[in-house]
């Protein structure tokens, strides 16, 4: 299961990629916003990195303008290791070394066909699970 949330700035690329996932039969559960109505994106940011620290998804994305303060935000949360990615490198290198379990994306940054391959690539990664990435990973709970 996947945990989908946005603020106003990411709205319609979640829309795209809420598309993306009923044409792959992917199972998501949309933690909102809604519309292109103003929120704040920490609230969004927190229930979906809720969602995936306690296990009800095993991975999230979240979207808001630049993909930045939705990331802050999620990163508050322990055991959550939210990466901002711009190009399918990022996505592959974040699950490859960092093990991130969820994909922060900026809807006013990137076009909704680059964000879609970005989203292809975070969730087929798998992690490593190379002794030096398992080490440095466990450092940032430390
Ligand atoms: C909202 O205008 C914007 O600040 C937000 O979507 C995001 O870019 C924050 O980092």
């Amino acid at each position: 299961m996947i945990a989908l949330g946005c603020d106003h700035g990411g709205y319609e690329l979640k829309q795209e990629i809420i598309a993306w996932l009923d044409k792959q039969g992917l199972a998501y559960k949309d933690y909102g916003c809604y519309s292109t109505e103003s929120v704040d994106y920490p609230e969004y940011a927190h229930v979906v990195a809720h969602a995936v620290a306690d296990g009800t998804c095993e991975r999230g994305i979240l979207i808001c303008g630049t993909g930045i303060g939705i990331s802050i935000a999620a990163n508050k949360v322990k055991g959550i290791r939210a990466a901002l990615c711009t190009d399918c490198f990022m996505a592959e290198a974040t699950r490859q070394h960092n093990d991130a379990n969820i994909l922060a994306l900026g809807g006013r940054v990137i076009g909704p066909g680059l964000a879609l391959k970005i989203v292809e690539t975070f969730l087929n990664t798998p992690f490593s699970g190379d002794e030096r990435h398992m080490r440095r990973i466990a450092k940032i709970e430390e």
